[in-house]
C-alpha cells in the first residue's frame, strides 16, 4: 500500500515525532510505501478563508495548495493522521488541514449518513499521543467523546474504511511508558490493514 502520513508538530525533537518515526519504520517494515506531508515544516497555512469560499463557489475548485494536498490524498491506500491531543481535540494546524482540504463536493457532498463519501475507501489511523492517563481518557468520558466525533462524526465522510482511533496515554510519563507507546507506533505501522473493498 502507499500510505500517507500526516503530522503536525513543530518540533522535530518532540515525542509526536518519535511516534511518527516509528510508525514509518514499522510501514516501510510492512513493505508499504510512505509519504510525509509534515504540515509545519512545509508551512501549511490552516485558515479557511475568504479564498477557499471564493474557489469553490467560482470554478468548483480549490486553491493551490489544496489541489497539492488532494493530490496527495488521490495517491494513497492508506492515511494515518498523527499529532499530539490538545485541549481533547487537534492543534489547529492539523484542524486546518481537515476543514480546508476535504472540501465539499469532492470528499463529500450530504449529512446525512456518516458512512456515505465522495472518495474511495481508505485505511485510516488517528495515533494520538496524549498526556491524560488511559483511566482518566475512560472514566471522564473523554475517549468516548473523541470516538464519537472523529471516528463516527467526521472520517466516515471522508471514506476511512476502516478508521480507528489509538489514543497514546501517558506521552509525558516515564522513559519506560514512553518506549512501550514507541513500540505500538512501529505495531501501528507494521498492522495498518488494508481499505475495506468499496461499496
Ligand atoms: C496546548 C496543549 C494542550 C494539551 N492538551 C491536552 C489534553 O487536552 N489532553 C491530554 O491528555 N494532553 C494534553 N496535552 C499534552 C500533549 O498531548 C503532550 O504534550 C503530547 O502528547 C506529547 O508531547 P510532545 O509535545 O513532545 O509530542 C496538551 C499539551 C499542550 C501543549
Amino acid at each position: 500500500m502507499h500510505v500517507l502520513i500526516v503530522f503536525d508538530h513543530p518540533d522535530p525533537k518532540s515525542f509526536s515525532a518519535a511516534i511518527a518515526q516509528e510508525f514509518m519504520r514499522g510501514a516501510i517494515s510492512a513493505g508499504h510505501t510512505v509519504e510525509l506531508a509534515d504540515l509545519n515544516a512545509e508551512g501549511f497555512d490552516p485558515r479557511w478563508t475568504q479564498v477557499d469560499i471564493d474557489s469553490d463557489e467560482s470554478n468548483g475548485s480549490a486553491p493551490p495548495d489544496i489541489l497539492k494536498e488532494q493530490d496527495r490524498i488521490a495517491r494513497a491506500d492508506a492515511i494515518c493522521l498523527i499529532f499530539p491531543l490538545f485541549w481533547w481535540g487537534m492543534p489547529a494546524t492539523l484542524k486546518g488541514w481537515v476543514d480546508r482540504v476535504w472540501t465539499w463536493g469532492w470528499a463529500y457532498d450530504q449529512l446525512d449518513d456518516p458512512n456515505k463519501s465522495l472518495q474511495r475507501n481508505r485505511s485510516g489511523l488517528l495515533l494520538v499521543p496524549a498526556g491524560a492517563k488511559s483511566h482518566e481518557m475512560r472514566d471522564k468520558g473523554y475517549q468516548d467523546a473523541l470516538e464519537t466525533s472523529w471516528v463516527d462524526g467526521t472520517f466516515g465522510y471522508f471514506g476511512f474504511s476502516p478508521r480507528k482511533l489509538e489514543l497514546l496515554c501517558g506521552s509525558t510519563g516515564s522513559l519506560e511508558r514512553r518506549k512501550n507507546l514507541l513500540a505500538r507506533a512501529y505495531q501501528a505501522g507494521l498492522t495498518m490493514p488494508p481499505p475495506d473493498p468499496d461499496r
